[in-house]
């Protein structure tokens, strides 16, 4: 019987932190952060957590090659390199966009993974591509295991439900969530923190910042996907509870930050000396900063933001950050 504590590797290092923010004295509610992004160095950020899962699946299968994919400066497939690389698989990655050599494209060459530059056109049907490779690199005598973009699939979504257990302790000291708010990409940390709500019988809400141009309702039909995989996977029967995915806030575009997004970083750098990221953190706090402001988060709340890491994503926006020093 698979035991969800247990049949994982330990690849970070958890619990992590939670921290009092003094930004929550500004916006009139109780503030707290999941400090993920202090989970691992390398790896740092919320993949760490699916990656325990998804490699260990890897592992037990007796992969010799990972294959994934993402943008060009994908927190994901740099986690992913990383993990892989020190478990001694080898790695391919499917990258779109500016292929810059720096931030997490950089760790990613530093630590030999191969990269194949496909277009934003390809990505969109990146599920064929990779099987086409992987039958490839199998015809070849490889036994290759494929991760989604983001890690977000059945096994990855065990990754969110265990950071629920973590919680568990600090209720033990009186702390309880009303309220937990990350940035929504794949939707696979959101949906692992329902899960993880169902497992345990808490009552916080789960609002995930959709940091993508992607509308709410289409990520219905994923997050149900997912969690009926689960179930069939883990034979499980978790109700198809949707976490709520909230619009508005990604901007012009995935990956692209604006004034507000660069705002923010430096308002919550200076506050808290926290760094978070343009692409997805800068994005998410600013949603949670909003809906407090709207009353949608009411005044007084005990809320937890996740802090799902991107650090290093932040080199490839430092002319624009420069500007707000
Ligand atoms: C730093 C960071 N935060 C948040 C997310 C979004 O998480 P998810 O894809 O599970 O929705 C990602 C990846 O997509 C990420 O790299």
């Amino acid at each position: 019987m698979f035991d969800f504590l247990k049949d994982r590797l330990t690849l970070g290092i958890f619990p992590t932190p939670i921290e009092r923010m003094n930004f929550g004295e500004k916006l009139g509610i109780n503030l707290f952060v999941k400090r993920d992004d202090l989970d691992e160095f390398l790896g740092s950020g919320n993949k760490v957590r699916k990656l325990e899962y998804l490699l260990y699946e890897a592992k037990s299968l007796s992969c010799d090659t990972v294959l994934s994919a993402g943008g060009m400066q994908s927190n994901h497939c740099r986690a992913t390199a990383y993990f892989a690389k020190r478990l001694e698989m080898e790695v391919e990655l499917f990258l779109f966009g500016n292929s810059e050599v720096q931030g997490n494209l950089l760790i990613d060459r530093l630590l030999g993974a191969r990269i194949h530059p496909i277009t934003h056109e390809e990505y969109d049907d990146i599920e064929k591509i990779m099987e086409k490779r992987a039958a490839t690199l199998e015809n070849a005598g490889h036994k290759v295991y494929v991760i989604p973009p983001g890690g977000s699939n059945a096994t990855g979504l065990l990754g969110y439900a265990s950071m629920v257990n973590e919680l568990r302790d600090w209720e033990k000291r009186n702390l309880k969530f009303d309220y937990i708010v990350c940035a929504t990409g794949t939707a696979g940390t959101i949906s692992g923190l329902e899960i993880g709500k169902q497992m345990y019988g808490e009552k916080f809400k789960v609002l995930g910042i959709n940091v993508t141009k992607k509308k709410s309702k289409e990520f219905k039909e994923k997050i149900s996907t997912m969690v009926k995989d689960f179930n069939l996977k883990f034979g499980t029967n978790f109700e198809m509870q949707l976490p709520e995915v909230v619009d508005g806030y990604v901007g012009q575009d995935y990956a692209v930050a604006s004034k507000e997004d660069f705002e923010i970083i430096k308002e919550v750098a200076l506050s808290d000396h926290i760094i978070l990221d343009p692409v997805y953190t800068a994005k998410a706090f600013k949603g949670m900063k909003d809906l407090v402001k709207k009353g949608m988060i009411p005044n007084g709340s005990n809320v937890l933001f996740v802090h799902t890491g991107g650090t290093f994503g932040i080199f490839a926006f430092a002319e624009q950050l420069k500007a707000h020093l």
